[in-house]
Formats: C-alpha cells, structure tokens, sequence
C-alpha cells in the first residue's frame, strides 16, 4: 500500500508522512517545494513536481502507476486569505486547477482513494455557536471558496470515476509533532506571536471588543499531530465498504479566545506577556468552534491535545529552527 502524499514537505503534510513511515506504510511525496522543505520528507521518495503545470497530470498519473499507489493525500495549495483577495485568479488557477490535475490523474491510473484538505474558510462567518458539517458553506474570500470547489470536485470524481474521497476542513492548526517540523509560515496566531516576541515586540490582539468573555475572538486550536492522525484515520476509513464522499471537521470542539492563547504562550515560555490592543480586522468572526461529532462517529477520531501541548510544543519546535 503506497499512498502519494502531494504537499508531503509543507507543515501538515510532513506529519503526515512521519506518521505513515512510522506506520510501516509506504510514502512517495510529490512537492514543488515553493514553501517546502526537502529536510521535512523523513527519508520519503521525493518527487519535484508542481502539480498546476499543464503536463502535471500525465506525469503524476505515471508516478502513481509506477509507485503502485493506491491512495493520494492532497494537502498542495496556496492558502493565504489576503493574498487570495489580492490575487484571485492565481488561488483559482493554482488550488482548482492542482486538484482537477490531481484527480484526473488518479481516474487515470485507477487510484481510488484520495483526501483533500479542506478548511474551515468554507464556512465563511457563521452566525452559530458550534459550526457543524451541515451548515450550508458561504465562504466570503477567494482561498475559502477555493476549497469549497475542491469539495465538489472531489464528489463529482466520485460520480464520474467511482473514486472514494473526503475532505477534512481543519480549524485552526498549531503546534508541532516534532521540534523540526514547526510551522515556519508567520501566518496564524501562534507563530505570529512567537514571532512578535522573538523581535522583542508585544503581540497585537486585533479587537477586544467582542461579544466574548474577554472581548477576544475565540477559535478551536488543534494539534497538528491531531490532524495528521485524522488523515490516517480517512485513509482507512475509505478503505471499508460502501463509502460515499464526505467531509469532516476537524478540531476540538472547544474554543480559546487570542487573550487564552497569549497566556498559554507565557505559560510556556515562562514570561510576562503584556499584549496592545489593535482595532478589529476585517472579515474575522467572534466565534468560530466546530463540531467535532461527525468525525469521532465516523472516523471514530477524536483530538488528544489541549491547548498548552499545542503551545508549548510550538514554542519547542521554534526554538530548535
Ligand atoms: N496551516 C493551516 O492552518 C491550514 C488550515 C486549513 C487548511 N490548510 C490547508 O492545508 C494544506 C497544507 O497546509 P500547510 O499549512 O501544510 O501549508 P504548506 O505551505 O506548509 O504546505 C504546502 C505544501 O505544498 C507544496 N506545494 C504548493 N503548491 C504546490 C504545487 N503547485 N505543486 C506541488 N507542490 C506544491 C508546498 O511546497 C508545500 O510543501 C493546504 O491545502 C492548506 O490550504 C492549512
């Protein structure tokens, strides 16, 4: 059983390819390495290969022939929400235009299990307390409604092809698996301040005046070792019967506001972490907490970190890059 793993030497994706070498599992990582790093890849066969290139699909379809893979994980993409509001046909020729390479190249090489990564931007800015899988999409940036495209298109691959496919919309994703695998992208709130802090500035908390307990926006913090462990647990999910396309949350269920988090980072640190106040920013929820209850009864997953593990295994993985 070899699985494909496109995006394999980013953040998430290397997790993943630790936790399936560890698993015995066999791995051939395909990666342009345009935020990759080839020392994240644990060994894996790497293959360089920018999968939006117009020959991207025959030559991924040989790979997967040659590899004798019989499942893709697809984490390959652009994912900063500014930068797709600035540059929206890139995340659309890019994210869109990656996956229909991707999952034609696995129609033609008869790979039939693929899990995409999806995310919690497809939610847009609910209005409810807890975000649940039903909850009709209404993403209000390009990056967010890029994956919710990837999700139809994984469920039209599945009418057309008879592929088995899921998507798993992570929440907000932190921490490291391993001190050498930190999130080096300076992009959400806990690299953010270990980056602040490390420029020996304070933290800028964007609104404390929220309808929160302490004015701060409160999010659903999951371990990136969590969420590695749940594409494990979608890989073997779709290989049971009968298995229509679904997707799934993934977080914790339980929400800590940026004021949590910057205590919990002081915690870790063993310092004093004293935050200015900024104005709101555009386009940022109060609340944004998943229901986890899909993922736990189908996949029977459910995270195992709390946030201070999440922290302070950060501030770990900072310290050793
Ligand atoms: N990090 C998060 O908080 C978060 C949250 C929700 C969803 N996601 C999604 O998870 C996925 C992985 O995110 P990440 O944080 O690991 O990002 P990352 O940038 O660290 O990893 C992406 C990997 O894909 C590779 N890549 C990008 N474009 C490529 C292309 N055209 N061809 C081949 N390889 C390419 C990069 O070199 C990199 O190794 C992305 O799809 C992202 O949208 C991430």
């Amino acid at each position: 059983m070899t699985t494909l793993v496109i995006g394999g030497a980013g953040y998430i994706g290397s997790h993943v390819v630790r936790l399936l070498l560890e698993q015995d599992r066999e791995v051939v990582v395909v990666d342009d390495l345009s935020t990759g790093l080839r020392e994240r890849t644990a060994g894996a066969e790497l293959i360089e290969l920018d999968v939006t290139l117009p020959d991207a699909r025959e030559k991924l379809a040989f790979h997967l022939r040659a590899s004798g893979a019989d499942s893709v994980i697809h984490f390959a993409a652009h994912k900063q929400v500014g930068e797709s509001v600035e540059k929206p046909e890139m995340y659309w020729h890019d994210n869109v235009g990656g996956l229909a390479n991707v999952l034609a190249a696995c129609a033609s090489a008869q790979v039939r299990d693929v899990v995409f990564s999806s995310s919690a931007a497809v939610y847009g800015v609910p209005d409810v307390d807890l975000v649940t899988e039903d909850l009709t999409p209404q993403p209000i940036n390009p990056y967010g409604a890029t994956k919710y495209v990837g999700e139809w298109m994984l469920a039209d691959a599945e009418r057309a092809h008879g592929m088995r496919t899921v998507g798993l919309r992570y929440f907000n994703v932190a921490g490291a698996g391993w001190p050498e695998l930190a999130d080096t992208a300076v992009m959400n709130l806990v690299p953010i301040v270990l980056d602040r802090l490390a420029q020996g500035k304070a933290p800028v908390v964007f609104g404390d005046d929220y309808d929160t307990p302490d004015g701060t926006c409160i999010r659903d913090y999951v371990h990136v070792l969590d969420l590695a462990e749940a594409h494990l647990a979608a890989l073997d999910y779709l290989r049971g019967e009968d298995r229509p396309h679904r997707v799934f949350n993934v977080g914790t269920g339980t929400g800590s506001s940026v004021l949590e988090v910057i205590e919990a980072i002081a915690r870790a640190k063993g310092i004093e972490i004293t935050p200015e106040m900024g104005p709101r920013r555009a386009g940022d929820p109060a609340r944004l907490i998943c229901s986890a209850d899909r993922i736990a009864q189908t996949l029977g997953w459910s995270a195992q970190h709390g946030l201070d593990e999440i922290v302070s295994s950060a501030v770990a993985a900072r310290a050793e890059s």
